[in-house]
Formats: structure tokens, C-alpha cells, sequence
């Protein structure tokens, strides 16, 4: 154990010879000596604990490491994650319970003792410096072999007390390591990588499209009331096209918007001409299959201006697919119906399956707006046209990264969204 303790209570002794008293506090020595076995006993029974539960940190950690290089990604099943959390904070809670900041603690203040001892004995005022200056009044024969005494007892303290302090502190040194132990060799925790969903990249890549044709951006609420989502897009109250909508109703009569027209209404209105604007976002409607789902994303565009024609509608489209696929897709323009455009038309665009088998996928409804529109919005439909289109951000997305069920947009699977990341 401690050798320095072992010379403070020799040391102790001889001083007690000297002056017939116990300078030191020989119980308070013995004391510390008592607690020091105890902390030792302490901190190597829980060693072994603490370096399992360690160690098992470790292989987690190492398991994650050869599962991040087998995905070749960096990203470690989240359970895995917290498992070698749970196994790191558990090692940490056993070393602070067992030896506890206490053990340290309890070293600090021996440490803080054994120096007030030796200012007590060997400080300037203290009981050997006294003796000492006492000596010039002995007789010198007397003198000499007590100057003797007191100053071996001098430096035998001195020397034990040095070493003791030294002992205290390496105890210290090892309980604190105990339960602050950092383990440089162990790898450091990797921060998981996200990546953008990719509904989110297809709609911030429409507007960067129509951003380029010098289509401005525009937001409206989720929550609309029946004005803005039926009745100013001339769906007048009764009229069955509101049946269409599947819409999802609020008490008070709002509704969640089923399509993002609403905006065109917010954000044309008392504008003048020409006006080029943009939107995107979720619509809900009560409906759900293959390729349907309650929550989907709608990108909305509006022209008006003087002398918008069909034709530019169609150009205008055009363009957007090439620019969004980066290749031509085959189109169809069909005649359709939506209360606030005349004509209507919804557009499909070929979906060559990897089966081989063909489809149409109606992606998009558009036609020039209505000149009730144009009226709820206090523009004149005398002197401007103007068209519109509303497209199923979904749609595109399935086509341009070859997805066959729009379900898994919103499943939050990580292995399929990691595929877009
Ligand atoms: N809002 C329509 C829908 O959700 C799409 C559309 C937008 C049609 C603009 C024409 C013009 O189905």
C-alpha cells in the first residue's frame, strides 16, 4: 500500500518520543491509512465491471464500424446506435456509483489534512521550529544531541510526509481515471447523414425550372376556407364538381385545400398583369390507393397576361417536362374538365414500364383561366388571359426515379429513402 503513510506513522512516533505528545494526530494518520485500504478495495472490486461493460462498448462499436463499411454507407441501424450509447452511459454511471467523484474527493481533502499537519509541525510557527529556536537555551552538551533529534525528526517528516503526498495524489489520479476515463482509442460516435426526401427535391427543382422562365414564388395556408378553394375558382356553392374533391372538412366549414388553385386566387388578386407565379405544397383529399394517397404535393403555375394563348400553355409545358426529365418524354394533351379553366385539358406522359408494359400517367391538369377567375381576382378578362396548371409533384417523382407505388413516398422506410439521399 502506501509507503509514505508506513514513514509518517514511524516518523509519527519518534516525534511522539520527542515531545510526549502526538504531534501529528498518530489516529488521524491512521485514519487516512484505514480509508486509503478502503478505496482500494473499492475501486478493484468494480475495475473488472468497469472494464466489461467497456469492452462491450468497444465490440458495439465495432459491429457498427464493419456494418457502416458493409453498406457502404455511413449510416449504422439506428437500435445499434443507442445500444452503444445505452452500453457507454452505463459504464460511466457504474464508475461514478461505485467510486464515485466521492473516492476523489475524500483523497482531496487527506491530501488537504496531511498539509495542515505539516504546517502545524514544520511551518514557521510550527512545533519543531519552536523547538529548534528553544534549542540556544540548553546547556551545549545538551544542546547538541537534542539539535540532533529534532532535526532528524525534521527531515524523517518531511521525507514522509513528501512521499505520502505523492501516494495520495497517484490514488487520486487512479480513482478519477476510473470513473472519467476517456478512451482515446475508441472510434468517435458517427453523426448520422441526412439527405433530402425526394418529393422535397423534385418540387425544389420544379421551381428552379420556372424560377429560370421568370416564375415568381408564392405560398397560401394548408387550412383554406370554401372561398378560396371552390367558390372564387368558380365552383359555385351546389356544384357537383366539389363532389370531385374528396374533401377533408373542418366544423367550421374550413377545409383542408385540396389542390394548391387556391393560391393563384391569394396571390393574383388586385395584381396587376403580368404576373408569373409558382406554388407548391401538400393538398388532402380523402383517398388512398396505389396511386392516390390522403397527403400528397401539388405544383401550381399561373401566367396572365395580355395575349396568353393555349399555345403558350403547351410550350410552356413542354419546355418544364424536358427541363425536369433532362430527356422527352411523350405527352398527351386530353380535354378535361376543372371549373376554373376553359378549355381544360389534363396532360399524360408515357410511362414505359421496365416490364415492358406501356401506360399513360395523368400528371397534370392545366387550361386557360376562367374569366370568372380572373374577375375574383379583380382583373379585367377583357383585356388579359391567362392559363394555368396544377401538376402531382408525386407523379413526376415516380416517373423520374422509376418508383411504381407513390405509398412509399410517405412509409419513411430509410432504406428506400437513402436510395435519393
Ligand atoms: N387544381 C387542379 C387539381 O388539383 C389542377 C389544375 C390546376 C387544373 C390548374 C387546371 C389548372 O386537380
Amino acid at each position: 500500500m502506501s509507503t509514505g503513510l508506513e514513514k509518517l506513522l514511524a516518523a509519527s512516533s519518534g516525534l511522539e518520543a520527542l515531545f510526549q505528545q502526538d504531534p501529528l494526530g498518530l489516529s488521524e494518520v491512521r485514519r487516512v491509512q484505514e480509508q486509503l485500504r478502503e478505496q482500494e478495495r473499492v475501486l478493484q472490486s468494480v475495475r473488472p465491471y468497469l472494464e466489461q461493460s467497456h469492452r462491450a462498448a468497444q465490440e458495439l462499436q465495432r459491429q457498427a464500424d464493419l456494418m457502416a463499411q458493409a453498406s457502404s454507407s455511413l449510416s449504422v441501424p439506428n437500435d445499434l446506435l443507442r445500444e452503444i450509447a445505452k452500453q457507454q452511459e452505463m459504464s460511466q454511471k457504474l464508475a461514478e456509483q461505485v467510486t464515485g467523484s466521492d473516492i476523489y474527493k475524500q483523497i482531496q481533502q487527506q491530501i488537504a489534512q496531511i498539509e495542515s499537519v505539516r504546517i502545524g509541525v514544520l511551518g514557521k510557527n510550527g512545533l519543531l521550529s519552536q523547538r529548534l529556536k528553544g534549542l540556544g537555551a540548553l546547556p551545549p552538551d545538551i544542546r547538541k544531541l537534542e539539535g540532533e533529534r529534532v532535526n532528524r525528526a525534521k527531515v524523517e517528516l518531511t521525507e514522509a510526509l513528501a512521499e505520502t503526498n505523492n501516494d495520495l495524489e497517484r490514488h487520486a489520479v487512479s480513482a478519477r481515471l476510473l470513473y472519467e476515463r476517456v478512451d482515446v482509442t475508441l472510434p468517435g460516435r458517427r453523426a448520422e447523414r441526412g439527405g433530402l426526401h425526394p418529393i422535397t427535391r423534385t418540387l425544389d427543382r420544379s421551381v428552379e425550372i420556372f424560377a429560370r422562365l421568370g416564375y415568381e414564388l408564392a405560398e397560401g395556408p394548408e387550412i383554406e376556407d370554401d372561398w378560396h378553394n371552390f367558390e372564387a375558382l368558380n365552383f359555385p356553392p351546389d356544384h357537383p364538381a366539389r363532389t370531385m374533391h374528396d374533401t377533408f372538412w373542418f366544423p367550421d366549414g374550413r377545409l383542408l385545400r385540396t389542390h394548391t388553385s387556391p393560391v393563384q386566387i391569394r396571390a393574383a388578386k388586385g395584381r396587376t398583369p403580368p404576373i408569373r407565379l409558382i406554388s407548391i405544397g401538400k393538398v388532402y383529399r380523402s383517398d388512398s390507393d396505389q396511386t392516390h394517397s390522403p397527403m400528397f404535393h401539388q405544383i401550381e403555375g399561373l401566367l396572365v397576361g395580355e395575349d396568353v394563348s393555349f399555345a403558350d400553355l403547351k410550350g410552356t409545358l413542354t419546355e418544364f417536362v424536358r427541363a425536369f426529365f433532362e430527356r422527352d418524354f411523350e405527352m398527351r394533351f386530353r380535354p378535361s374538365y376543372f371549373p376554373f379553366v376553359e378549355p381544360g385539358a389534363e396532360v399524360d406522359i408515357r410511362w414505359d414500364r421496365e416490364d415492358g408494359t406501356t401506360s399513360w400517367l395523368e400528371v397534370l391538369g392545366c387550361g386557360m383561366v376562367h374569366p370568372n377567375v380572373l374577375r375574383a381576382c379583380d382583373i379585367d378578362p377583357e383585356r388579359y388571359t391567362g392559363f394555368a396548371f396544377g401538376m402531382g409533384a408525386e407523379r413526376f417523382a415516380m416517373l423520374r426515379y422509376g418508383i411504381d407505388d407513390l405509398r412509399q413516398f410517405f412509409e419513411n422506410d430509410l432504406r428506400f429513402l437513402r436510395q435519393f439521399a
